[in-house]
């Protein structure tokens, strides 16, 4: 069960950093954080990630995590991120590797696991764009940014993410890989990375991107070593 206990703030420097000094000091798994703004909010790769007041939710969650992070574990989230989304009426969501979720082609979520894995704890952090209107984008993001759109309230959107990430959590691997073919917005596409350029071609059970050279080379991509640029 995830959302019990519920710690909501109106604003907050960063709720995974909340969740994560609540699970240091013994926090039980399935522990939520909330906020209605975020004023030091943490992106992936070191950038950050804007939650205006009461248009986005920031919401954290401890899980429980014993040896490392699995490579699907994040992707689980992505999935929990998507099913969250639909919803809220969004329509249909997909997962961009890693970590993004897409609406109509743009980002309108994304997720961020920072784990202790030796501690036997992760916090899983997802921020969704509830009611920001694309003006209120910052102008290098805005368009490539997007809201799940009027309607979408801060605690409805905390309640489908409690059952969905629980829900993800526990699914086979199977179950998750045969859903994120379905919901693989990279699928075709042309990639690049610090390594080269190719064409996404699936999600492999490791949680890597399988990219294919021009050269018919298959590359499998982990999360945390590459950054994808549009080729
Ligand atoms: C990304 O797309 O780079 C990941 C963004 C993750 C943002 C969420 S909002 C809730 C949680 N608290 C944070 O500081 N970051 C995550």
């Amino acid at each position: 069960m995830i959302g019990l206990p519920r710690h909501h703030f109106d604003s907050i420097g960063s709720t995974n950093a909340c969740a994560r000094e609540l699970a240091a000091q013994g926090a039980a798994p399935g522990t939520i954080v909330t906020s209605a703004e975020q004023t030091d909010g943490r992106g992936r790769q070191g950038r950050a990630w804007s939650t205006p007041a009461g248009k986005a939710l920031a919401w954290s969650a401890i899980v429980s995590l014993d040896g490392e992070v699995p490579g699907l574990f994040p992707l689980r989230a992505g999935l929990a991120a998507c099913d969250a989304v639909e919803e809220l009426g969004g329509g249909p969501a997909e997962v961009k590797w890693p970590n993004d979720v897409m609406l109509d082609g743009r980002k309108c979520a994304g997720v961020l696991v920072e784990g202790r894995p030796q501690d036997g704890w992760a916090v899983v952090g997802v921020g969704i764009n509830l009611t920001i209107e694309p003006e209120e984008f910052p102008p290098e993001i805005r368009d490539r940014a997007t809201s799940v759109g009027s309607g979408a309230t801060l605690d409805a959107a905390t309640e489908a993410l409690n059952a969905a990430l629980a829900r993800w959590l526990a699914a086979p691997d199977r179950e998750v890989l045969a859903t994120l073919e379905r919901r693989d917005h990279l699928a075709g596409r042309e990639v690049s990375w610090e390594g080269g350029t190719g064409t996404a071609s699936g999600i492999a059970p490791d949680g890597s991107l399988i990219v294919t050279s021009p050269d018919g080379t298959t590359h499998h991509l982990h999360a945390g070593e590459v950054h994808l640029t549009p080729a």
